[in-house]
């Protein structure tokens, strides 16, 4: 049983009671009213209020997190009134709800959007739970859940997708609804999850209002997505883990400074603490993820079993600022400059020193962009991404050089970012011919962002033939369903044909494997 106690008091603002009891949609007023600091215990909802549907995340061996947020005008602030109300939860073992193992309440507050976080203990290793909420006469849709195996555990297989970058207004959510026919583990979300931007007309679809920088209009926009029913399926069937990018705060901002140039510290400070509380009120997280202010702790490690460790990793709160600007071209000097860094010096130790000490398998780091310095510019010159590892040169390097020193099993990287599927083999020095692969990445396509793609781009072969290090690409939308054994883990390029129009047929562009003790995919 849990029981959430840190809610406000209520607040007797006579203007929010007006507006509220003023709007025909809200929630319709008790006729009794609850004790001031007192959850309201039978609500009365004037619509749905599971209208964004459950999630559930971050499982632990004995638990999971389950999430879901009182919502019945979710496209207007959320519609609940400004008061604390409370909501029950109940876990079983099947689809059914019959046979449930733990049950208990939780309370939703307005100062968290009414959004709830239920850390469940207690449960069975690596089994399937079900899970339901309810708030005075209404239920929420059953979501299903997955524990981790026990530590150490020895494990035959790990089945799981990854996927990023989701613009609402570029297309539909269609590679999540044939993920659901995938028998997976777990789901891994890289980042760009929600996108900023205001709505722009002539688009598959709009987003509501302007560009988002306060936090109502960051909880409306993540409302707006999780609307959408392919997404809410997906949260339901399967446990995410998320980490985020860019586009949940502002495009390429780097710790607290601004794309824009001169934008002030403060205010992207300011913006940042109302995305990152916006974030955490709708991504299924631990309370060791909470914000505070401007800080969110976010980058943390999953094991599953002794086969995989996963370093999620966060490459944008702490990064300093992209060298050269923000383009993409010839390295000037602040590439190399010693000082750069794209996960600040504490995160890099703790990846360091769990590496190091990792007995698993496979190490995993799902991270938001692309790892392989890629060279852009057929011929001599050479032009790199400045947002991208290959713009913080040292940092890379000093990743790179630890994998070949000291050599944590099998290192695979797990990318978004680029709205486009790609292969590469890492290494510490792509000059060098013959320079050793430490370690594999697996560059995952956008769900939507880019609009319909295509298999090739103009400037794929020159690409290709420049980049030996590329096993793969491809520009089409979709995701990445991976199979992990003792021995093999095999990727599947799931491509769509289309996404600005709903229905698009699925099917595997490419499959690569790599094996355990061979570094380096095979195409298979
Ligand atoms: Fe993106």
């Amino acid at each position: 049983m849990q029981r959430q106690r840190a809610y406000p008091r209520r607040r007797r603002s006579g203007l929010s009671r007006r507006t509220f009891l003023g709007s025909s949609l809200g929630v319709l007023a008790a006729p009794t009213v609850p004790l001031i600091g007192q959850p309201r215990q039978s609500p009365q909802f004037a619509a749905p209020p599971f209208s964004l549907g459950v999630a559930s995340g971050d499982p632990s061996p004995d638990g999971v997190v389950l999430w879901t947020r009182l919502a019945p005008v979710p496209l207007e602030g959320g519609g609940m009134p400004d008061e604390a109300v409370e909501v029950s939860w109940t876990v079983a073992r099947d689809e059914r709800m019959q046979d449930v193992v733990q049950e208990g309440t939780t309370v939703a507050t307005p100062m968290h959007g009414h959004a709830v976080h239920v850390e469940v203990q207690g449960l069975e290793p690596a089994r399937w739970y079900w899970y339901r909420f309810r708030s005075g006469r209404e239920a929420s849709r059953i979501g299903r859940t997955r524990t981790l195996p026990s530590p150490g555990l020895a494990i035959n297989q790990l089945k799981m997708a990854f996927a990023s970058c989701q613009h609402y207004e570029q297309g539909y959510f269609t590679a999540y609804r044939h993920m659901l026919e995938d028998d997976l583990d777990v789901v891994f979300h890289l980042g760009d999850y929600i996108y900023e931007y205001e709505g722009r007309d002539g688009r598959a679809r709009k987003h509501t209002g302007d560009e988002i920088e306060l936090l109502r209009d960051y909880r409306n926009r993540y409302a707006l997505y999780r609307l959408d029913p392919d997404l809410q399926a997906a949260h339901a069937q399967f446990p995410f883990i998320v980490t985020w990018d860019d586009h949940e705060v502002d495009n390429n901002y780097a710790g607290d400074i601004s794309e824009e140039e001169g934008f002030p510290r403060e205010l992207l400070l300011r913006r940042r603490a109302e995305a990152y509380r916006a974030y955490y009120e709708h991504m299924p997280l631990r309370s060791t993820s909470t914000p505070s202010g401007a800080q969110m702790p976010l980058y943390r490690k999953f094991e599953y079993g002794n086969l995989a460790s996963f370093f999620v990793l966060d490459t944008r709160q702490y990064r300093s600022d992209q060298p050269c600007g923000d383009r993409t071209g010839p390295a000037c000097p602040g590439v190399l400059d010693p000082e750069a860094t794209l996960l600040g010096d504490q995160q890099e130790q703790w990846l360091l020193e769990g590496l190091d000490q990792s007995a698993s398998q496979w190490n995993v780091l799902p991270q938001q962009i692309m790892m392989a310095r890629v060279d852009r510019s057929p011929g001599e010159d050479e032009r790199i991404s400045m947002d991208q590892w290959s713009g913080y040169e040292v940092a890379r390097r000093r990743l790179m050089e630890f994998l070949a020193t000291r050599r944590p099993a099998n290192p695979v990287v797990l990318t978004g970012d680029i709205h486009t599927n790609w292969v590469t083999d890492l290494k510490v020095d792509y000059r060098l011919e013959n320079a050793p692969i430490v370690g594999t990445e697996f560059v995952g396509t956008s769900i939507s962002s880019g609009g319909d793609g295509s298999d090739v781009q103009d400037a794929t072969a020159a690409m290709l033939a420049e980049n030996p290090s590329v096993r793969f690409f491809n520009g089409q939308r979709g995701y990445v369903r991976c199979a992990i054994t003792p021995t093999s883990w095999t990727s599947d390029y799931r491509v769509l044909e289309y996404v600005t129009h709903q229905g698009s047929p699925i099917s595997t562009r490419a499959s690569f494997t790599v094996e355990t003790g061979r570094p380096g995919a095979q195409r298979t």
